[in-house]
């Protein structure tokens, strides 16, 4: 007979249901003893102050968060007992992994599907309407890719009515509600995490709003540098600028502050744009690779180069940037930039302090990186390389258009 009960915002709370169960299993309240309910409260969650940290491996969680988005009407109590007996070392009963194992495949299936499918379930309205689709689901997976259609969509407002239910983005916030009932914000955050990784299956190049693509970048796990780098260090500037410059990849101070080009490089490059007349605040500065890659030694995190494969899977969000900025002049800083913006094996001194015509119509110039200016040993070669790091900016601004009046 259960002796607790637990009120869930609703139907795909996630995050009140791993509060709460946080909070159960670490007094090994039995699944039985707990009553889950959906209500709508409107309250912020409160989690419990002594709920301890799970230790759960990242797929057992996968798969509660999958069955939380399932229609079983016990997902609740099935989620619960998964964690509860993965923490007392008590062995699940098989009919109910079965049972989950069979409904996570179904979520995962309509996951793809909804993604797959995307363009071809949304109605496109002209005006502030948005897009919008009548969706005949059977999981509650649409809900959990709220996320993904945002992104894909641009930001742009869309509304999702389902069986008995219905979910719109407004552009500012995320309403749900049941039939009949007014639909109220909820979070992003509170719902389970789609049965796939959010960015995959997203179709990058369809993403037109800067913001859009920043927010997909930062959600990206792909690789073994983004999981153990601090956080996805995007590019910064203006969407319209009319000059962009891409650098190699964070290092540790960039990695810290979530910005490209705030370390020692960074400071050296600002003094010479200065330096050339261009202002920082009118271009764009980004990455080849947008994650720190780094080998801890100690305390410390020693630099190391991104590779071939990290380069390709960051290429994506490098080759939006410049699809939604279109800059006059791309400014490649260094052979990891130019190789990888000109498609070649690239030799800095071949190549560098000249106009070079992109595939997509833009102006490209190669010059060094500030980091090797920082590395050159001798003080009168650093000066002349400087000099020419700073006539290399210059070049390249004389290549901008003018700036409409
Ligand atoms: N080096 C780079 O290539 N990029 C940065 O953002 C910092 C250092």
């Amino acid at each position: 007979m259960p002796q607790t009960t637990i009120t869930l915002d609703h139907p795909v709370d996630f995050a009140r249901w791993r509060n709460a169960t946080r909070a159960l299993v670490g007094q090994h309240v039995s699944p039985e003893a707990i009553a889950w309910h959906v209500a709508p409260s409107g309250q912020p969650d409160t989690p419990a102050p002594d709920a301890r940290p799970f230790r759960i491996p990242r797929e057992t969680m996968q798969l509660a968060a999958d069955v939380l988005q399932s229609m079983l009407p016990d997902r609740f109590t099935l989620a619960y007992r998964l964690i509860y007996t993965h923490v007392t070392g008590t062995d699940i009963p098989p009919p109910d992994l079965t049972r989950m194992e069979d409904a996570a495949a179904a979520v995962r299936a309509e996951t793809v599907h909804l993604r797959h499918d995307l363009f071809t379930l949304m109605q496109h309205t002209d005006g502030d309407d948005g897009w919008h689709a009548t969706l005949q689901a059977t999981t509650y997976a649409p809900e959990c890719n709220a996320r993904f259609m945002t992104f894909q969509l641009s930001l742009a407002p869309w509304r999702l009515v389902l069986p008995g239910r219905r979910m719109e983005w407004t552009g500012k916030e995320l309403l749900y509600g049941q039939d009949g009932a007014a639909p109220s914000p909820i979070a992003f955050n509170s719902l389970p995490p789609p049965a796939m990784p959010l960015v995959n299956g997203l179709d990058i190049p369809r993403i037109t709003a800067l913001p859009a693509v920043a927010l997909a970048a930062r959600t990206c796990r792909i690789c073994p540098m983004a999981r153990h780098a601090t956080q996805t260090v995007f590019g910064e500037g203006r969407s319209d600028a009319r000059m962009m410059f891409v650098g190699e990849q964070p290092g540790d101070k960039e990695d810290l502050a979530g910005r490209p080009f705030v370390g020692p490089a960074g400071q050296l490059f600002d003094r010479a744009l200065m330096e050339a007349g261009i202002d920082r605040d009118d271009a764009y500065v980004t990455n080849t690779v947008k994650h720190f890659k780094f080998r801890p030694r100690g305390t410390r995190r020693i630099h190391e180069k991104a590779g071939p494969e990290e380069i390709a899977n960051c290429a994506p969000w490098l080759a939006a940037e410049r699809r939604v900025i279109r800059p006059h002049v791309l400014v490649m800083l260094g052979a990891t930039a130019a190789s990888a913006l000109l498609g070649r094996h690239v030799t800095i001194g071949r190549e560098r302090s000249r106009a070079i015509k992109l595939d997509d119509g833009t102006t490209g110039v190669v010059t060094v990186h500030p980091s090797f200016l920082l590395r050159v040993p001798d003080e009168a070669a650093r000066v002349r390389e400087y000099d020419h790091f700073v006539a290399d900016l210059k070049l390249a601004a004389s290549l901008r258009t003018p700036a409409a009046p």
